[in-house]
């Protein structure tokens, strides 16, 4: 008979595990048969020890077990999902999902809440007036199959055991694992019904794995579980050492999100846009190059089919479609207040993690048992790293609604953001693109 204390052991003595010992832990767990501390042991193990390539194949089928598919057989065309492994200011799903439908790919997004330092896609979503994103599985395909695109939560039988593990994660300081984060990550991508999947694996201060190399295997694992469960996939190593485009916090991402759609968006978040969206319509297989996805998608931004998309999914999951107009019905903060520099120079940083932390201690994260998520509060970028500022001048503007949790957010800013007599040298937006499986260990 097998038993949870044996495979913790197994595990923490660096031994393999078959996959009859991973699905033992994963369904256990999942049925209440094994215990929250028996789970964390393990999770631990594989944190410390790591899991190989089949073990986190194997792994990756168990969480797909644990729940139910999403059946999009009767969407026509290939189905292609995005994901983001997590990041600060992180507003492309907003955009994407809206220009890629309107390209003629069908998109059925499934997203997530904020996690840790990170924002989350509903949350934002909900910052719309009345915008919806409780669909049933019928609802959801269904409108998909009228009008291209639905963006909603996963619903409780899409791998329960992702929840149940990422719970326990959160608190045992095990995220940061790449078997841990490919298994959580692709596990949710097969069971969503996606064919093909681009993945946007983020690196550097806010990200999960901060450094590149550590992002390239992360990458490369995601890319080989893909392809050995028979999806095609690609993963873009993007920047996430400061937060993506100028805003971060619900509210003011839509409004960031809508300004982009209308081509006057900040520019890093547009072509990380561009660079995501030509890779889907390459594995959607409606152009053949990502140079020709490119053309397409600019074009389907600069005619405005991209945004009037927007305004149909807004439409179609009950939000109001006049914020595309009028941003002043999205909610608001009480308090505004500008950042200042405390020295002239050029900036160095803008710590991703120290500025997704600020805008969680101004109430934008996670609903607690004493407050809701706050959706009007957030910071927006006057500036970013490499820009010249002068002594006095504004970087940053703060939206709050409390006192004291604007206080805290400045002096989250002091540590996050640093001034220097040099330029630095600029980072690259896009790493790499990992197409091939390059590991296989
Ligand atoms: N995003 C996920 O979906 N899962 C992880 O484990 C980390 C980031
Ligand atoms: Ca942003």
């Amino acid at each position: 008979m097998m038993r949870a204390y044996d495979i913790i052991a197994r595990k923490r003595d660096g031994l393999r595990l078959s996959a009859e010992e991973i699905d033992f832990m994963v369904r256990g767990f999942v049925e209440g048969l094994i215990s929250d501390y028996q789970m964390s042991a393990f999770l631990m193990a594989a944190y410390i020890k790591g899991l190989n390539e089949e073990e986190t194949i194997n792994l990756t089928r168990s969480m797909i077990a644990s729940g139910r598919c999403v059946d999009l057989s009767s969407v026509k065309g290939i189905k292609v999902d995005k994901h983001s492994t997590g990041g600060v200011g992180d507003t492309t799903t907003l955009i994407l999902a809206p220009l890629v439908a309107a390209a003629g790919v069908p998109v059925a997004k499934m997203s997530g809440r904020a996690l840790g330092h990170t924002g989350g896609t509903l949350d934002k979503l909900e910052s719309i007036p009345g915008f919806n994103v409780n669909l049933s599985k019928e609802q959801f395909i269904g409108q998909v199959n009228r009008i291209g695109v639905a963006i909603a939560g996963a619903t409780a039988d899409i791998v329960p055991a992702d929840k149940k593990i990422y719970a326990l994660r959160d608190v045992t300081a095990t995220v940061s694992s790449i078997p841990l984060i490919a298994s959580s990550v692709m596990g949710k991508k097969i069971a969503g019904g996606a064919d093909a999947i681009v993945l946007d694996v983020k690196t550097g201060s806010g990200a999960f794995m901060e450094t590149l190399s550590e992002s390239r295997k992360l990458a490369e694992m995601l890319v080989t579980i893909g392809h050995k469960m028979g999806r095609q996939t690609v993963a873009i190593i993007s920047d996430m050492d400061q937060p993506l485009g100028f805003a971060v916090g619900n509210a003011l991402e839509v409004k960031e999100a809508i300004d982009t759609l209308k081509g006057k968006g900040p520019p890093d978040l547009a072509e990380l846009c561009f660079t995501l969206g030509s890779y889907m319509l390459v594995l959607a297989g409606i152009v053949s190059k990502p140079e020709e996805g490119r053309a397409l998608l600019k074009d389907t931004l600069s005619t405005g089919k991209a945004l009037d998309k927007f305004g149909q999914l807004i439409e179609a999951q009950r939000g109001d479609p006049d914020v595309l107009s009028d941003q002043g019905i999205l909610p608001r903060s009480s308090m505004v207040e500008d950042y200042l520099a405390g020295k002239e120079g050029y900036i160095l940083s803008m710590d991703a993690k120290k500025i997704g932390e600020a805008v969680m201690e101004l109430g934008a994260g996670r609903e607690t048992k004493e407050s809701a998520v706050d959706l009007s509060v957030g910071l927006v970028l006057y500036r970013k790293v490499g820009d010249r500022v002068e002594f006095g001048e504004p970087i940053v503007k703060i939206h709050a609604n409390h006192y004291g949790k604007l206080q805290k957010a400045i002096s989250i800013l002091k540590e996050a953001i640093i001034i220097s007599d040099e330029r630095p040298q600029p980072r690259p937006l896009i790493y790499d693109i990992i197409t091939e499986n390059k590991v296989s260990r």
